[in-house]
């Protein structure tokens, strides 16, 4: 484990041993917000590197371990798509522990992506802003994050307008390419959390975990932007995206 300006560093053998450490910490960080605010809040990630964590917490050996009647998911990222598209994050989460957890349908609250990202936005705000408060930003207890290989995070990607939003809670992500319409929530949130994890595994993601990790150039990548106020920030790496990293 390595401690540092950028969080806390683990590194563990492998995929499978990143998504027991978080299913570890998921279950830590809900105990311990259950306890001291009633309620765990917690916002999610798509991408390939969740689907082992996410079909953890839905098994049996740890399904019961988190008291999901106090458990509140929201998502750090969508894409404007249904539903029940293979794209979508909230399918991944419902199909790997969603549907096989007892959570009341009034703790889940996804991003509409059957909406226009503006509306999906818009709406997502307001669902947030109903659920903290509507004064200042919200402060999630969890929010878990992976990062692209060009540094990108949530749906905050290099060069983006949306890492310049200081005021709204989400925003619409217009990446034209051919790409899909996404809503991400913004830097200010992120920062806000009361703790964030991030998941990296594989060796195309080794040289931005060098850049960011190792202090280099780390605030030119979006992830690199993410430093929560309250310094709760854990990243579990897998030995080939820490490859790059030098120990010690
Ligand atoms: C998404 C994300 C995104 C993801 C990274 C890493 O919905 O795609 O929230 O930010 O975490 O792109 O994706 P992989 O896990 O597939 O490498």
């Amino acid at each position: 484990m390595i401690s540092g300006n950028a969080g806390t560093v683990v590194v563990l053998q492998d995929l499978e041993a990143v998504s027991r450490e978080a299913a570890e910490c998921f279950i830590r960080n809900s105990r311990e917000s259950i306890a001291s605010r009633g309620r765990f809040a917690a916002a999610l990630s798509g991408g390939s590197t969740p689907r082992k964590l996410y079909t953890l917490l839905g098994s049996d050996e740890y399904r019961d371990r988190v008291e999901w009647k106090k458990t509140h998911l929201f998502w750090a990222d969508e894409r404007i798509v249904p539903p029940d598209h293979p794209d979508s994050n909230y399918r991944l989460a419902y199909e790997t522990f969603i549907a096989s957890a007892p959570l009341p349908p009034g703790n889940i609250h996804r991003i509409r992506g059957e909406a226009d990202a503006e509306t999906a936005a818009r709406e997502y705000e307001q669902d947030i802003r109903g659920f903290f408060g509507e004064e200042g930003l919200p402060a999630f207890d969890l929010i878990m994050l992976g990062i692209g290989a060009d540094g990108h995070t949530a749906s905050l990607f290099p060069g983006s307008d949306a890492l310049d939003e200081r005021e709204r809670i989400a925003v619409p992500v217009f990446l034209g390419r051919n790409e899909r319409d996404r809503v991400t929530l913004t830097l200010p949130v992120l920062n806000n959390a009361r703790s964030a994890l991030i998941l990296a595994a594989g060796a195309e993601k080794a040289d931005v975990l060098r850049d960011i990790l190792g202090g280099r150039a780390a605030v030119t990548y979006p992830a690199g932007q993410v430093r929560p106020a309250r310094g709760n920030i854990r990243w579990l790496i897998d030995s080939a995206a820490a490859s790059k990293l030098r120990s010690g």
